[in-house]
This record gives C-alpha cells, sequence and structure tokens, in this order.
C-alpha cells in the first residue's frame, strides 16, 4: 500500500498555498489543513473581545483558552471557534492584518504549533502555513516552499478581495504584500524560510492546478520511496 505521508507547504501571502494545498489534498485524497486560519481565528477572537493584539500576557492567556476546530466539508474546511462557525469572517483583508501581528507572539503559537502537530501525526495531511515545513513537521515527508513575484502575488490577492467586495489599488496591494513580507520574514519568532530540505516551487507562470499537479507527482514519488515511514 502506498504510505500517507505529511505535505508541508510553506509559502508568501498570495503565493496560491491554500489554492494549491486544497487541491493537492483533494487530488490524494488527503486532508487539507490551514493553519493560518487558526492564527485568523485567534485575531477574530482578540479584536471582538477587545484584547490588545501587542499585549503578549494577555493574547498568550487568550490563546490557551480558546478551543479551535478545523472541520472538513464539501465546500472547503469550516473553522470554529470555541464551537462558532467563523469560516467567512476570518477571511476579511483586517484579519489577516491582524493574524500577521499575533504570530509574532510565542506564546499564541505554542498551543496552535501543539494543535498543528496532533492533526498530522496520523499522515494523509497536506498542511500550509509559514513554518510548518521548518517547525510544525520538521519530519515531513514531502516540504513544499510556494512562491512568485510580489507583483504576480499582488494581484491573485486584488482579485480575490474583489469577489469579496473588498476595493483597493494594485499599488496599495503591492504596498500591502511587502509589508506582509517584511513582517513575516523578519519576526524573531518561526519567521518564514524556505527549509533546506524544502522544493522551491515558484508558481509565478503556474496556475494552480499546475502547482497542484507537480505537487502531487512530488508526494507520489516520496510516497513510494523505500525509505519512507509507514504510519
Ligand atoms: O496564510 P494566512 O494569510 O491565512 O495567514 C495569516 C497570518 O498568520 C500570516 O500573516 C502569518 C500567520 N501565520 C503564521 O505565522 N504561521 C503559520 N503557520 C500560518 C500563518
Amino acid at each position: 500500500v502506498t504510505k500517507k505521508i505529511i505535505i508541508a507547504i510553506d509559502g508568501p501571502v498570495g503565493s496560491g498555498k491554500s489554492t494549491v494545498a486544497r487541491r493537492v489534498a483533494e487530488l490524494l485524497g488527503y486532508t487539507h489543513l490551514d493553519s493560518g486560519a487558526m492564527y485568523r481565528a485567534i485575531a477574530l477572537k482578540a479584536m471582538r473581545k477587545g484584547v490588545s493584539l501587542d499585549d503578549a500576557a494577555a493574547m498568550t492567556m487568550l490563546a490557551a483558552l480558546t478551543r479551535i476546530e478545523l472541520v472538513p466539508g464539501e465546500n472547503g474546511a469550516r473553522v470554529r471557534v470555541d464551537g462558532e462557525d467563523v469560516t467567512a469572517e476570518i477571511r476579511s483583508p483586517e484579519m489577516s492584518r491582524a493574524a500577521s501581528q499575533l504570530a509574532v507572539l510565542e506564546g499564541v503559537r505554542q498551543p496552535l504549533v501543539k494543535l498543528q502537530q496532533s492533526m498530522g501525526t496520523a499522515g494523509g495531511v497536506v498542511m500550509e502555513g509559514r513554518d510548518i515545513g521548518s517547525v510544525v513537521f520538521p519530519q515531513a515527508e514531502l516540504k513544499v516552499f510556494l512562491d512568485a513575484s510580489v507583483e504576480e502575488r499582488a494581484r491573485r490577492r486584488l482579485a480575490e478581495h474583489r469577489e469579496r467586495g473588498v476595493e483597493m489599488s494594485y499599488e496599495q496591494m503591492v504596498e500591502e504584500v511587502r509589508a506582509r513580507d517584511k513582517r513575516d520574514t523578519g519576526r524573531e519568532v518561526s519567521p518564514l524560510r524556505r527549509a533546506e530540505d524544502a522544493v522551491y516551487v515558484d508558481c509565478t507562470a503556474m496556475d494552480a492546478e499546475e502547482a497542484a499537479r507537480l505537487i502531487v507527482m512530488l508526494a507520489r514519488a516520496k510516497a513510494e520511496e523505500p525509505g519512507t515511514t509507514q504510519r
């Protein structure tokens, strides 16, 4: 039998991680896990409760007392916070910004990393994020670093926002993507970086389907490798 491996997909904002990871999971019959959704979920709760995102002690407490669930569903996974479905709400630009802000806190990351690890131990998962190959699953059989040019990522994000009725100029979006890159790669705790053993996939000139099929091909090769541990 083919082994069920762990696939870690990391990359910057707008690289297409979510679309690609979802499609890879679909093609392989694996579970797609979006770790960014967890950071967004914590951000939403903090904003609602009026907890300041840079109050490390309060945020640590809040993260420890929050129950986050990713529930597989027909139209992609649902995200629940303390039992409430927040899937749609966490997709706003505000939550994206807030998540990036609180993701610098060790006390927030720790419980989320634990949760992510517990969800992946059985294998058969495609987890996307910033530190999946480097911190969450350093033992993942396949690590992919998905990238694209800043301009292309800004165009993709702009299209996504338009679909949701959020208007922004292209110049504004390029600035926002640059700022997000700076924060995600520049933070001290688990910065976004390419794991040494990650396959670098530049999908500037690839659509999501092409990138997904490329990753599926790599995954099949890994799963068939003699040294791959049976889970
Ligand atoms: O992938 P995303 O845009 O939904 O993630 C939102 C923010 O959460 C992102 O700016 C950085 C943070 N994040 C993280 O620090 N580590 C992860 N594994 C996933 C997301």
